[in-house]
């Protein structure tokens, strides 16, 4: 079983205006809502790939539910630690001439220590019985940046591998504890490094520098500039696929659940990266958060382009 941690749910809600006009009336003209959150969205992802999936997420009261009918609603299991108060809104504001997307995010529910330990024992519980862990996304109000490496030093001694997205100080502390994958995007990789990546080279040769310092995969998405993974054995890079970008939103979230499918099947590292990289052009494929499904990955997978980088 794959397990993916949510600690910080949100409803993104989508709405679409002709022209987004800063400090003026915007008419929408359509919206949507999808219940979810990284962790969420990975582990629905991986149940529409054909794989077992958990998710264990922090459950606001007022509306937690709306993720537990959710996951129930795409066979994953969920587990939960109750909280007050209601879920974040994450608003994305598509401005349909431009094709661009504004995104306006609350912080979300503020959580206790206790909350944080009981959470702690739960994500132990699940990475008993999994293969692997994802670790994904913000951390709510109250919860320190060091909670996701706190959490991978103590499921240490477990055979759980653990993948880590987390942005700044989460990803900072997070690295300390060498988790088995990250996907770091461009910025994220650029704030970590501290330095500008210009170019492929530049961000291979800081890809590189993590995976010696015992990150076992590093995987950079590029967004619609493509994507690269380096391993101890190589580096790799996949172009851009020519896809009708619908919503980027989520992209990064459905590479994660390619790549962690392929590695659970046991596929070569060149599989498994197409796997990523056809999840993440599906989801750009599709509206809202980009949940996709299984035909059009597969419809994808054989003009994924695989480039190996000097
Ligand atoms: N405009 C695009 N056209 C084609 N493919 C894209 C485009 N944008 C993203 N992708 C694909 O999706 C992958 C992940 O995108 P991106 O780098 O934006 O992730 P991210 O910033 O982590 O996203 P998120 O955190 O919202 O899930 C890219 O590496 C690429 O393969
Ligand atoms: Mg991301």
């Amino acid at each position: 079983m794959i397990t993916a941690v949510c600690l910080n749910p949100a409803i993104d809600r989508t709405v679409s205006v002709a022209a987004l006009v800063p400090g003026g009336l915007n008419r929408v003209t359509a919206s949507r809502s999808d219940a979810g959150g990284k962790g969420v969205n990975v582990a629905v992802t991986l149940a529409r790939l054909g794989e077992e999936a958990a998710c264990v997420a922090f459950l606001p009261r007022e509306n937690g539910r709306l993720v537990e009918e959710k996951l129930r609603a795409e066979g994953v299991e969920g587990a939960g630690v109750a909280l007050d108060g209601a879920i974040r809104t994450n608003l994305k504001v598509l401005d349909e001439s431009k094709r661009e997307i504004t995104e306006i995010n609350e912080s979300g529910a503020p959580v206790s220590e206790a909350q944080l330990a009981d959470m702690a024992a739960l994500i132990e519980r699940y990475a008993e019985k999994s293969d692997c862990l994802v670790l994904s996304g913000s951390l709510p109000p109250g919860c320190p940046a060091s909670y996701y490496r706190d959490i991978m030093e103590r499921i240490a001694p477990l055979p759980c591998r653990v993948v880590l997205d987390a942005d700044a100080a989460r990803l900072r502390e997070g690295l300390k504890a060498k988790p088995f994958l990250i996907k770091p995007n461009r910025h994220e990789l650029t704030e970590l490094t501290g330095q500008p990546l210009d170019t492929l080279a530049d961000i291979a040769k800081a890809a590189r520098a993590l995976v010696e310092d015992g990150v076992g995969l590093a995987a950079v998405s590029m967004g619609g500039e493509g994507a690269l993974i380096v391993s101890r054995e190589g580096a790799l890079f996949a172009p851009r696929m020519e896809v009708t970008p619908r919503s980027t939103v989520g992209a990064g979230d459905a590479m994660i659940a390619g790549l962690v499918a392929g590695l659970h099947r046991g596929l070569p590292l060149k599989d498994t990266f197409c796997l990523g990289v056809a999840c993440a052009s599906a989801s750009v494929m599709s509206e809202g958060t980009g949940l996709i499904d299984r035909a059009t990955v597969d419809a994808l997978l054989p003009r994924v382009q695989i480039l190996p980088v000097t």
